[in-house]
């Protein structure tokens, strides 16, 4: 599944001093022309970073040390890149690929030469992460890692609310889905490494929340009775989304709905009026029969029970 290679990314991803020599070093004819580095393996790494080393037999990344593989395939400069004149100069830093010294486009590139064949990252290159500068090594940690899987630098709740201080706000509000409670995790509707191009319910809305199969609403791998299909659906279901009506993380009202009267919601978009309204193409208004003088048709769904569509009436009656 991971397969390096060798490319003018690798090259890319050292500093920029060596990125001319590690390409030139490619170039056999060139080769001998350049004090070029050259990889020393791992083995030389242990007397200056002991600590570093002697930590690695637990990383998933040292699985390729075991089998025959060298770098730039295995090992310590499989992302440090060769070693040589580091170690010659006695560990000058500019001498090697130190991620402290990385521009966030060179770390991104320098993790794909392994990681970009898998779907769940395919849009890493354009997520609003990457196009923002943050890059893989802002969440996750090779080497001082406080989740074993993942290898995430916190814990992921700890990792997203430390950019996303608004976001710690809406899970605080009464009613929310559990995630400080560990029932659910950002990632359960996001995808930190981006998402599709956005679709129909997505056009405006932010990116990065992760579409389930068939490019629905992650919400109906968990909600599934909300999937239907409905002989008769609620447009505003399928085509504005779920979150029309509900605020995904968390909000004041009961059922995680955007208004605390369900009435003022459904008015919104039922007011009849073309050109008014979030659709402005004139919805059904609620008919002459609802008296929304009277507080008994303002809880519109102690009538209307089946809100996310039905089988049975059109009207979402039962
Ligand atoms: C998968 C890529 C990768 C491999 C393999 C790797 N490193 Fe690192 N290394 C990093 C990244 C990224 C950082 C930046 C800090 C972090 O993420 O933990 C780093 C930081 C360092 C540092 C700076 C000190 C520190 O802890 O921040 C040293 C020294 C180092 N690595 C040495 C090594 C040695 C020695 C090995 C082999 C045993 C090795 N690295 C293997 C990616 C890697
Ligand atoms: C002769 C001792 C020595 C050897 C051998 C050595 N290093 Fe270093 N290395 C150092 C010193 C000292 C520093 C700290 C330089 C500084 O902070 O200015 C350093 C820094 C680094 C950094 C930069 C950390 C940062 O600030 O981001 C990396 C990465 C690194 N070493 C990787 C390696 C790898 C990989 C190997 C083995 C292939 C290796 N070193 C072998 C002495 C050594
Ligand atoms: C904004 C934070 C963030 C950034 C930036 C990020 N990741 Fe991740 N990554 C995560 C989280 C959170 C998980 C755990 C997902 C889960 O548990 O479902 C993860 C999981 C992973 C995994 C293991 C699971 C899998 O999908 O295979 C790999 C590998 C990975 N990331 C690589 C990368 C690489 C490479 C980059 C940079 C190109 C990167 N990540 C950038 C947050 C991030
Ligand atoms: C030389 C190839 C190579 C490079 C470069 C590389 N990785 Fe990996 N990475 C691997 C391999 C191989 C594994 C182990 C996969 C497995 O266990 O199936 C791995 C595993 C991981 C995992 C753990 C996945 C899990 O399921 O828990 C994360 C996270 C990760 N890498 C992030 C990074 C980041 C961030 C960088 C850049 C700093 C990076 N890798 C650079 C080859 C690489
Ligand atoms: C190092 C800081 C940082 C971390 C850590 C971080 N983010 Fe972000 N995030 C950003 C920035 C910067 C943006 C882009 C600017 C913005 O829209 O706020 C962003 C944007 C987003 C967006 C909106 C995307 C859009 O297009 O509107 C989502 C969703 C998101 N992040 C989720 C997460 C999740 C989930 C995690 C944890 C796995 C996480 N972030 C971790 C910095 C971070
Ligand atoms: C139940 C699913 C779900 C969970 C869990 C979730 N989100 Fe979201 N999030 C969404 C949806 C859906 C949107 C888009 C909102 C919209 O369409 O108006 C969103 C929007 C965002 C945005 C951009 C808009 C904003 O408010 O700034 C950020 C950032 C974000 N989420 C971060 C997070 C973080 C961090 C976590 C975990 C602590 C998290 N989300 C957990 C579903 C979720
Ligand atoms: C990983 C599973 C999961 C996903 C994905 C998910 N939910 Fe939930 N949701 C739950 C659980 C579990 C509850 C039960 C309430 C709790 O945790 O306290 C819940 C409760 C709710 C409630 C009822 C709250 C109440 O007060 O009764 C609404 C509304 C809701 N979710 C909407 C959504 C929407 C909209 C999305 C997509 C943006 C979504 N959910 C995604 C698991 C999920
Ligand atoms: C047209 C507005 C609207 C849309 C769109 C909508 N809902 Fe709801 N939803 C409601 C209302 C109103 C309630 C409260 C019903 C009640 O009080 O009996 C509710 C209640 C819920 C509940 C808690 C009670 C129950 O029936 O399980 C969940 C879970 C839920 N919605 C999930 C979703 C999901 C998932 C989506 C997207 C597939 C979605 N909703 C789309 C209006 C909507
Ligand atoms: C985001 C916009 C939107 C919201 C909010 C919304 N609806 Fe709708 N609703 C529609 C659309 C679009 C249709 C299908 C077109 C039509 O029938 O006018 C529809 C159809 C209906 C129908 C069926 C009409 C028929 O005869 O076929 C009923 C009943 C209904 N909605 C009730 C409600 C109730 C009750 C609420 C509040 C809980 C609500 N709607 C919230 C957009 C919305
Ligand atoms: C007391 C029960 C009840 C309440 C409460 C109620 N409705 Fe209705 N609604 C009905 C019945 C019964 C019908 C179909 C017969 C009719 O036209 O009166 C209907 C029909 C509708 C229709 C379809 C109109 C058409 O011509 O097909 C819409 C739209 C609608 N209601 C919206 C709402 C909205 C929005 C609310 C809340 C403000 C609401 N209803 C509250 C019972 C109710």
């Amino acid at each position: 599944m991971l397969r390096p290679t060798v490319s003018a990314q690798m090259a890319a991803t050292v500093p920029s001093a060596l990125g001319f020599v590690v390409l030139a070093m490619m170039a056999p004819a060139c080769a001998q022309a350049w004090a070029a580095p050259q990889y020393s393996g791992s083995a030389a790494c242990r007397s200056c970073h002991p600590n570093v080393v002697m930590d690695f037999y637990k990383n998933p990344h040292a699985k390729q040390m075991q089998t025959d593989a060298a770098p730039p395939e295995a090992g310590c400069e499989s992302c440090h890149g060769p070693a040589s004149e580091h170690i010659a100069a006695k560990g000058d830093k500019s001498r090697i690929t130190a991620f402290s010294r990385l521009k966030s486009e060179q770390v991104v590139a320098n993790c794909l030469r392994c990681h970009s064949e898998s779907l769940g990252r395919m849009q890493v290159r354009r997520s609003s992460h990457t196009l923002a500068q943050v890059a893989c090594n802002q969440c996750h940690s090779i080497h001082k890692p406080k989740t074993p899987k993942s290898l995430l630098n916190r814990e992921q709740r700890d990792l997203c609310y430390g950019c996303h201080s608004n976001v710690r706000a809406q899970f605080a509000l009464p009613v929310r889905h559990r995630v400080n409670e560990g029932v659910i995790q950002c990632t359960d509707c996001h995808n930190p490494h981006g998402s599709p191009a956005s679709v129909w319910t997505t056009g405006q809305r932010p990116r990065m929340v992760e579409p389930a199969l068939g490019n629905e609403a992650p919400c109906l791998k968990c909600h599934v009775d909300k999937r239907g299909p409905f002989a008769f659906e609620h447009s505003a279901v399928r085509i504005d989304g779920c979150s029309s009506c509900h605020a995904p993380h968390g909000s004041a009202n009961a059922r995680l709905l955007r208004r605390p009267a369900v009435f003022t919601l459904c008015l919104e978009c039922h007011t009849g009026a073309g050109g008014f309204g979030r659709q402005g193409d004139g919805i059904q208004r609620t008919p002459a029969s609802h008296n929304m003088a009277s507080p008994r048709f303002r809880n519109c769904t102690t009538c209307h029970v089946r809100i996310h569509g039905s089988n049975a009436d059109q009207r979402f009656l039962r």
